[in-house]
């Protein structure tokens, strides 16, 4: 078994941290001095270590490319109030990882590489942590097959990386969303729920022609009607009907099970708020919006946090909302600001020092 102190750390000689500033920075387009790499060889993760960041050399041949097994995570790391560097519900996406690798055919990663490796990396890199506000280190392990390979078949071998990047907010303003009719990202049996590189791949043309049209991301439904409600863009979503709180459930398996989404249900159920995951169509939001009673929309996820909604087209059918009367998305995003920089008692022990 490997300890965080069996991990090996390969320094950088100068840090490239005094040639960045951190305030306004664009999502995930910087990376700090170091990274964690492993090998599963054998049937083991062998050689874990941290150095410098840098490329990796690859085959042509290298399976990833070709039959997809490629999974990832995100995570987020904060200065709270005191500057200690504190890491949100790692554990959560740790969990989830796994269930990823499992439904991709590759090995799990023990928690000595995953979490005590992202504890190491981050120890060392913790100078990258921006202490500006909506901003963080955004924490991205990932997985892939590595075999030399054209057979069909799972990879023998896999490398396991973590890297990290200080950023900015994910969405710049409110979302215009376009309800779509066409194109599927998940249907029950496959792989939704799996945080796999194909998902984010194939819903890239959907969101392309949306833009095209004027609007920022789709609001993926089923696969048959095309009405039940899955995910907005690549968040899990929420809709506030008369005071009631609804997202689309996860029993089906095409639904990514958000930690965000998790903790933003957990927040507004202690807050009495009523908050239901079930099944939602598209026809019901419609009825409500048409009766007055449709008051917020927003999507949840790591990257964005929460991300408000201010239109959501369904065929020629205009949705409008006042994102400045977002009672339920500003309470809950105010709630978990308050709980990462340590001003409200974590509760849940979500926040994980360093
Ligand atoms: C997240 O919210 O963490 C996401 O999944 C978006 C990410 C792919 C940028």
């Amino acid at each position: 078994m490997i300890a965080a102190f069996d991990i090996p750390v390969h320094k950088v000689e100068h840090s490239k941290l005094r040639d960045i500033v951190l305030e306004n920075l664009p999502f995930g387009k910087y990376f700090t001095d170091h990274m964690l790499e492993a090998d599963y060889v054998d049937g083991e993760w062998k050689s874990v270590s941290i150095k410098p960041y840098q490329p990796l050399e690859l085959e042509p041949s290298l399976a990833a490319l070709h039959y997809g097994q490629a999974i990832f995570e995100g995570i987020k790391a904060y200065k709270d109030q005191d500057g200690n560097a504190v890491i949100f519900r790692p554990y959560d996406n740790f969990r989830r990882f796994n269930t990823s690798a499992l439904r991709m055919n590759m090995p799990e990663v023990p928690e000595e590489i995953f979490i005590e490796g992202m504890r190491k990396l981050i120890a060392l890199d913790k100078n990258w942590i921006p202490a500006i506000k909506d901003h963080s280190l955004y924490i991205r392990p990932f997985m892939f097959s590595t075999d030399h390979m054209l057979g069909v078949r799972p990879s023998q071998t896999y490398k396991f990386l973590i890297i990290l990047s200080p950023t900015g907010p994910y969405y710049a303003k409110p979302m215009k969303i376009l309800v779509e009719e066409h194109y599927t990202r998940a249907a029950p049996g496959g792989v939704g729920f799996s945080k796999n590189a194909g998902n984010y791949g194939g819903s890239m043309l959907a969101t392309t022609e949306a833009q095209k049209i004027g609007y920022d991301q789709v609001l993926w439904t089923d696969a048959f009607e095309h009405k039940w409600l899955q995910e907005v863009g690549m968040m899990n979503v929420f809709f506030v009907i008369n005071g009631k709180v609804f997202t689309p459930s996860l029993e089906e398996g095409t639904i990514l099970a958000g930690v965000t989404r998790d903790s933003v249900i957990t927040v507004l159920r202690e807050k009495g708020l009523e908050v239901e995951e079930r099944r939602i169509n598209i026809d019901e939001l419609m009825e409500a919006y048409g009766k007055g009673q449709l008051q917020e929309a927003f999507g949840t996820g790591t990257a964005a946090v929460i991300a408000p909604i201010k239109e959501l087209r369904y065929k020629d059918f205009i949705m409008e909302f006042d994102i400045n009367k977002f009672p339920v998305a500003t309470a809950v995003k105010e709630q978990l600001a308050a709980i990462r920089e340590g001003r409200e008692t974590d509760v849940h022990q979500w926040m994980f020092k360093v």
